[in-house]
């Protein structure tokens, strides 16, 4: 790892409580970046952040609700206050909670959907106009990265909303893309599989419930075998190196693209 590679870069994080957040939060600590933690999850946030300083990384936190628009213009405003500008958003946080399509209800769309569209859209807008502020930078892009999901590009029958909300990921970028360029911002985003966090336990657990799998723990193992080319899932470890080649130089001249990191379980 060259603890250089993202020196000069001050990144807003949100849902960096725990999972793929907080691993990516870390790992481009190490790299040189200052980043700010954000989530629902305060004390969470507050105690990987300490964990970054601890590890000589330069870090901070920030209470966040995606959904809320006080909350987004609160949290530019804390990363600002606290590193000066604001030149690179990860716009991880998502919640996912399954249903079959007959039992979707308006309260499973909206929960879903608030977090993972418009919660994504809200924290684009609040950062893109700090950076629109700051103005354009000479020695590179802004970068907006969207975590999106293999859903983002196909779904599954028993996640119809949470499919739904990664497809919106996804026009985000491309939208973003079109629209933000004129502030010198890049919008892309990367899309992981099954990847082994405290979302995905709880996933297995909910999907047990309706019936899909018989045991705890065996969603994870029948995808791998039956789904997963390299018949493996994956943990946060498999995905931040793609996270930080997006934060870093190397993908300055990429713009309105999704990077799936899947180990080839849908190939298009
Ligand atoms: N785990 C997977 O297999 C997988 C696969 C594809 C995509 N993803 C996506 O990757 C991202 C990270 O997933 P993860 O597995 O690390 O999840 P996780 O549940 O472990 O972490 C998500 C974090 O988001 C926070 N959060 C939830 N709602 C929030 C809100 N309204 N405002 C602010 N923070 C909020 C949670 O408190 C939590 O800390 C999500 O967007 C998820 O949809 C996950």
């Amino acid at each position: 790892m060259d603890p250089t590679r993202l020196d000069g870069k001050v990144a807003l994080i949100t849902g960096a409580a725990q999972g793929m957040g907080a691993a990516v939060a870390r790992d481009w600590a190490a790299q040189g970046a200052k980043v700010c933690l954000g989530d629902i999850n305060t004390d969470g946030v507050a105690e990987v952040a300490r964990e970054i300083r601890d590890a000589g990384g330069e870090a901070t936190h920030v209470s966040l609700d995606v959904t809320s628009e006080e909350d987004a213009q609160a949290a530019v405003d804390h990363t600002v206050e606290t590193f000066g500008e604001i030149n690179v958003l990860l716009n991880n946080a998502g919640v996912n909670k399954p249903k079959w399509f007959l039992d979707v209800t308006r309260d499973n769309y909206d929960f879903i959907m608030g977090v993972n569209a418009w919660g994504k859209l809200n924290v684009m807008q609040a950062v893109a106009r700090q950076m629109a502020k700051q103005g354009p930078r000479e020695d590179y892009p802004y970068k907006i990265i969207n975590v999106g999901s293999i859903l983002s590009r196909d779904t599954f029958d028993d996640v119809i909303v949470y499919g739904m909300s990664q497809h919106a990921v996804l026009g985000l970028i491309k939208g973003g893309a079109k629209g933000l360029w004129e502030h010198k911002i890049t919008v892309n985003g990367y899309a992981p599989g099954v990847v082994r966090t405290e979302m995905w336990e709880q996933l297995d657990k909910e999907l047990v419930e309706m019936g899909k799998f018989d045991e705890a723990g065996e969603s994870m193992d029948d995808i791998a075998e039956n789904m997963i080319l390299m018949k493996r899932y994956s943990y946060p470890d498999d995905i931040v190196g793609t996270a930080s080649f997006l934060a870093s130089a190397d993908s300055d001249y990429m713009t309105g693209q999704l990077i799936q990191i899947d180990g080839g379980m849908v190939i298009h």
